[in-house]
């Protein structure tokens, strides 16, 4: 038996817990709603559905939300620009570069020029290396996302052994990080796979739980798995007007003990998570 992680259930609870808290502790207090900022540049069709997403959860929740959308050819200096708006505009609590980004803008040197303090990314050197230390920063939404949900369920982390497949700095590295730290969750042994290591499946065979976040549909079959694992799948594809994981669900389902469904599953956490660095960086706002 297959057990799914219903994300979408535990994100309705947290955004429950998240609008009491705005209600009693930010506009009674404080008087200001939480904003966040979304800088989006060109026309990716992925990047738009994920930006209109956080624009439709902050509405839902009553959080404001403002778009900075850019053309594709748009300059260095012209972002830098709408970033240094945002790092200086007192009403914007937190706010985002939405990625990837054009081949022509520096990743780095943009991350870089985020005010730590409004990175609710926590793609930040300073939020990601605190991050890495233990120290309290911002953690990546989708990694936050994965261990809430892991919690929720109850399923051990500590002395399991973990395997991820990807290594971007958005899922693959802060998951890796946040599951072997020593600290409550965490404490895994982890291997972090990637598209230059030989023989993926003999590590997925081993593994307690999988988190595949390759950008690949389909690429974790239930034969690279052993049973009674528990695989969480970041993927979101669509594909023939079907909507596919990084994980084959059909063969997968059934072998796994939990597997997380997709939608439904890690994407409704990751935007959760989102606003709940942006309702922390509000408070720390005030
Ligand atoms: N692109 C895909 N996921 C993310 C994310 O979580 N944040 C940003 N800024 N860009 C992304």
């Amino acid at each position: 038996m297959t057990q799914l992680l219903d994300g979408n259930l535990l994100a309705k609870e947290i955004k429950n817990k998240i609008c009491k808290i705005i209600e009693k502790k930010i506009l009674k207090k404080h008087k200001r709603i939480p904003h966040l900022g979304i800088i989006l540049t060109g026309n990716n069709s992925s990047s738009i559905t994920y930006v209109n997403n956080k624009i439709k959860e902050c509405e839902n929740i009553g959080i404001k939300s403002s778009l900075i959308h850019l053309p594709i050819n748009t300059s260095e200096k012209e972002l830098l620009e709408k970033i240094k708006g945002m790092n200086q505009n007192p009403h914007i609590d937190g706010f985002i570069v939405q990625l990837p980004l054009e081949k022509h803008l520096n990743q780095d040197k943009i991350i870089l020029s985020i005010n730590p303090k409004k990175d609710v990314d926590g793609f930040h050197p300073e939020n990601f290396g605190k991050m890495a230390l233990d120290m309290k920063a911002f953690f990546p939404a989708t990694a936050l996302g994965i261990l809430t949900l892991l919690e929720k369920y109850k399923i051990q982390i500590s002395g399991k052994y973990t395997v991820i497949i990807g290594r971007s700095r958005i899922v693959g590295r802060p998951i890796s990080i946040l599951m072997s730290r020593k600290n409550n969750p965490g404490n895994s042994t982890v291997t972090l796979t990637h598209s230059k290591t030989p023989n993926i499946e003999f590590y997925t065979k081993q593994a307690d739980i999988i988190i595949v976040a390759v950008g690949i549909p389909g690429f974790l079959k239930g034969k690279m798995i052993k049973k009674g694992s528990i695989v969480i799948d970041v993927g979101i594809h669509s594909h023939e007007k079907k909507i596919l994981g990084d994980v084959d669900f059909y063969s997968v389902y059934g072998k796994a003990s939990y597997l997380t469904p997709v939608p439904g599953g890690v994407g409704p956490m990751t935007r959760v998570m989102l606003i709940k660095n942006t309702l922390i960086a509000a408070l720390n706002n005030r």
